[in-house]
């Protein structure tokens, strides 16, 4: 069955009526998002088109996540499940995706209202052709305070070894690659397309050597299945420059089939950790932070910064929405304000529209202005079901991690 994948064609009547039936005869829900798609009204109100945000909680905007592609090469259980992201899921088509100059335009106006930070998602952004270019475009922006932004990009590194020199020849700083273990069989159960991990550590190795500084692994840890590859991952990445995180399975999207008993809490891991490798606690190093530090120590007890740190990014557990300074820009160009949000500001229509600057920097002011969402201080009072309101949630493919 094809189905209207997540914020494309025209909202319908028929949406949320087909997806219940389908959802009846299937058990995988399917990603029928019309529902998300109905696009949250950009407010008419013209704010003054620049200056610092901040939302109704006080949070300042700082941090912008451009998905280029809602495409991957991989199929994660846990953000595209193969039966999901089947061969008849329709993809965006090309002329719906923002281009380049599209999404630079966008980047440009949310970095005068304070974004210092911007990361590339996806899918996997690698398969967006010509990504250098557009961090070359990036590249030329700068913050309010004339500084040049923090530039990076989250991949699952199939393609890093590829294009690593290039990425960082067009002004790339950084680069974060997921990696859910270290033994190939269990590496090749997760991405679930039988990729072998050491093209993946070959990409990491093609990243350091290119130059690209603060190299980050993001393993997404599913108590039971790739647990016993925590330890195995942590003596890997000791002391080689490259910094580990562990993030807590989350019920992000609608198509995983998330359950709390698969969820391994920080602390939990932080304790297996401490028990083999110690370990201290860390400040954060800005605010708003994803990751809680840990850092390796010495003979002394004392963080011995040769051999690094990890992170735990704990969601579930240990909710941070109240720094959360991230915005998301989709890749047909909704900005949704929280990922687990159902519904987007559709801004595309305001670029093809033929808006000034001076227009969109005036309609993304009273978004964020109004902003309240904290999806996961709220997840435990809220419905165990993945709508919120009737709307589905979006996936994370879609709007990037
Ligand atoms: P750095 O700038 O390198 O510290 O990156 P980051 O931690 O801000 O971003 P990254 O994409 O590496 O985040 C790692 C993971 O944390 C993501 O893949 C998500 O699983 C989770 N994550 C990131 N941002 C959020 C968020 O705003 N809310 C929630 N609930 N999870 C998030
Ligand atoms: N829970 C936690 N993190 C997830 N990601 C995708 N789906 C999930 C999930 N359900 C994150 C992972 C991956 C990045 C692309 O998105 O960090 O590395
Ligand atoms: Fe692809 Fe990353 Fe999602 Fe895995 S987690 S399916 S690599 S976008
Ligand atoms: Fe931010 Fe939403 Fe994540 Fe909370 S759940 S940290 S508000 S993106």
């Amino acid at each position: 069955m094809r189905v209207n994948p997540a914020g494309r064609g025209k909202p319908s009547m028929a949406g949320p009526m087909r997806q219940n039936h389908a959802m009846a005869e299937r058990v995988i829900p399917l990603v029928d998002q019309r529902i998300a798609a109905l696009a949250a009204k950009v407010p008419a109100q013209a704010a003054a088109p620049t200056g610092l945000l901040t939302d109704t909680r006080g949070r300042p905007l700082r941090d912008l996540r451009i998905s280029v592609t809602d495409r991957c090469n991989f199929r994660c259980n846990y953000c595209m499940p193969k039966e999901v992201f089947d061969k008849d899921h329709a993809y965006l088509p090309h002329n719906a995706l923002l281009s380049f100059e599209e999404i630079t335009r966008l980047a440009r106006l949310f970095m005068a209202h304070g974004v210092r930070k911007i990361r590339l998602t996806g899918g996997e952004p690698l398969l967006r052709k010509n990504l250098e270019e557009l961090v070359a475009q990036l590249a030329q922006l700068r913050t309010v305070d004339g500084l040049l932004p923090d530039l990076t990009l989250t991949t699952n590194g199939s393609l890093l070894a590829r294009k690593a020199r290039a990425l960082k020849d067009a002004g790339l700083n950084r680069v974060t690659v997921s990696l859910d273990g270290l033994d190939d069989a269990v590496f090749r159960r997760m991405n679930d397309v039988n990729f072998p991990v050491a093209d993946v550590l070959a990409g990491i190795e093609a990243a350091h050597a290119a130059g690209l500084s603060h190299i980050k692994v993001n393993m997404v840890v599913k108590r039971g299945t790739n647990d016993h590859e925590i330890l195995p991952m942590a003596r890997h990445f000791r002391g080689t420059g490259t910094t580990l995180r562990f993030i807590e399975y989350m019920d992000v999207g609608a198509t995983n089939g998330w359950r709390m008993d698969e969820v391994l809490p920080s602390a939990e891991l932080i304790g297996r950790l401490r028990a083999e490798l110690p370990l201290v606690q860390l400040s954060p190093t800005s605010p708003g932070e994803t990751a809680e530090r840990w850092g390796y120590t010495n003979a002394q007890g004392q963080h011995d910064p040769a051999l690094g740190e990890v992170g735990v990014i704990s969601s579930v557990t240990q909710a941070f929405c109240h720094d959360c300074n991230r915005a998301r820009l989709s890749t047909e160009g909704k900005l949704f304000l929280c990922l687990f949000a159902t519904q987007g500001y559709d801004l595309r229509t305001l670029l093809r529209g033929g808006a000034t600057d001076e227009a969109i920097a005036s309609a993304i002011a009273p978004i964020w202005q109004q902003r309240t969402d904290r999806y996961s201080e709220l997840r435990s009072s809220l419905p165990a079901d993945t709508t919120q309101g009737g709307a589905r949630r979006v996936e994370m493919s879609y709007i990037g991690g």
